[in-house]
């Protein structure tokens, strides 16, 4: 069987050739169609178009499957954490005992921020959005630092020094923006602590007192974040690599990753399910009303957390964090209404022809929401703690585009439909 494609056009026969995935994903390659036919494609949301070839994650949404690096989501859940398989992602392989260490120390070494970083802070209001902040000050970190204002494509020695940086740092930044979204002091880092518990410490502890680490919250923010590690070309890793293609430095692609992860159909959609269940438990409802709504295209409504352009069967994680979330509830000994409302709903719309036939189920947003509550982060957080979390998983693709030798910058075509070319009118003679 042939491996090309036939294209007729305009009374012309082209072969186009096609290439296949390690996972067998096949693709039809378009690369020279303008040169050699004059015709563009065009693919609304780019549902059918493959921006570039990746190692880093495999997805298979029909049979729910997700990989990075070749290991199932739900291996790494149940045997990892988070900075390992961020070193996983970002490295290709699992790290030695050694390795391991070495990242660790730097990510250790690289916590704290300029200090004169704190004025920038300062010139927030209080009740800024924590994902405003994050994005600038992941942007105007750069500003301190010479290796990022005179950012070396490609040669840069340096390169896992910034790796480190940032995954050290986007942590400590998020916490910093919301004490001051609180207009509470900011808290150091410490040495001693882990990643996950870190970032909790400069989150709730006081100059006065220390917050209490329970391991089950540890562990459960630890797991949310490994889960949200990585997924291949997104709305935000796309804008990485795109801002990436340019040659921008790393952190200013990363901090145009954050501002396309705030929207609510992408990385908003934690806070917005949230959102959806306080307004459903307040209104009285028990989701029944809510769910016809979502059905009606003229409510404005949509049931937030379900639904995925990509996984059209179940989202793996979330099944892995449906089951940590009843854990964690239990462990800590939480009822909480709105879990229930979301376990209505979840078991209503699961049954209906319109989500059925949609094939719209669940997604990681869903139950993420209801851990986050349960532990106490705040729900303005909730996006926040997804850019911390899917850092690793732009980092690896900056990593990939600066280090693949064709790279080329992303330039995307369009097929104009406004005025043909009319004459400009002095103002006197408009009406
Ligand atoms: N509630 C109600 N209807 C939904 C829906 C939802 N959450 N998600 C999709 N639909 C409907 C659409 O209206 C459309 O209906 P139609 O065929 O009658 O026109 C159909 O399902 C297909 O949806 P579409 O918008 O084409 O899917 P998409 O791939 O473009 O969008 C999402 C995917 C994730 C943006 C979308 O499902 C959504 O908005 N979900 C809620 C937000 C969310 O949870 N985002 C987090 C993603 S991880």
């Amino acid at each position: 069987m042939s491996n090309e494609a036939k294209l007729e056009l305009d009374g012309k026969s082209y072969t186009l050739p096609t290439l296949t995935g390690s996972e067998h994903e096949k693709a039809v390659d378009v690369s020279a169609l303008r040169a050699n036919t004059g015709y563009i494609t065009i693919d609304d949301g780019y549902g059918n178009t493959g921006s570039c070839v990746s190692n880093i994650t495999f997805i298979d949404g029909d049979k729910g499957i997700l990989r990075y690096r070749g290991i199932p989501i739900e291996e790494l859940a149940e045997k990892s954490n988070f900075i390992e398989t961020a070193y996983l992602i970002i490295y290709g392989t699992l790290p030695t005992r050694a390795q391991l260490k070495v990242f660790s120390d730097q990510l250790t070494d690289h916590q704290f921020l300029h200090e004169d970083m704190k004025y920038h802070f300062q010139g927030f209001p209080t009740g800024a959005h924590p994902m405003a902040i994050l994005s600038s000050m992941i942007n105007a970190a750069s500003c301190f630092d010479e290796g990022l204002m005179n950012w070396k494509w490609g040669k840069n020695q340096q390169f896992d020094t910034y790796v480190a940086k940032l995954t050290s740092q986007v942590r400590t930044i998020a916490a910093y923006s919301y004490r001051k979204s609180k207009g509470l002091p900011l808290i150091y880092p410490k040495q001693d602590y882990k990643y996950t518990a870190n970032f909790l410490h400069m989150m709730f502890s006081m100059p006065y007192e220390d917050f209490e680490l329970k391991p089950e919250v540890v562990k459960a923010l630890d797991l949310i974040f490994l889960l949200h590690a990585d997924h291949e070309q997104n709305c935000s890793t796309s804008t990485v690599r795109m801002v990436a293609s340019s040659q921008a430095n790393l952190f200013a692609s990363c901090a145009a990753g954050v501002c396309a992860l705030w929207g609510p159909l992408h990385g908003g959609a934690n806070q917005a399910v949230l959102e959806m269940l306080d307004e459903i438990h307040r209104s009285g409802d028990d989701g029944s009303k809510f769910i016809t709504a979502a059905k009606d295209k003229n409510s404005g409504k949509k049931l937030m957390g379900f639904g995925h352009r990509v996984y059209k069967n179940h989202d793996p994680r979330a099944k892995i964090i449906k089951v940590a979330c009843d854990e964690v509830l239990s462990k800590l000994h939480i009822t909480d209404p709105l879990l229930d409302i979301a376990k209505k709903l979840e078991e209503a719309a699961l049954k209906d022809p319109y989500f059925v036939e949609r094939k719209l189920y669940p997604n990681v947003d869903f139950y993420s929401g209801i851990i986050m509550r349960a532990i106490g982060i705040p729900v303005e957080m909730f996006t926040v703690i997804f850019a911390i979390g899917r850092m690793p998983g732009w980092i690896a693709n900056y990593k990939e585009i600066m280090e693949e030798p064709k790279s080329r910058i992303y330039r995307p075509r369009q097929i104009y439909t406004g005025k043909t070319m009319n004459h400009y009118l002095p103002i006197e003679q408009r009406k």
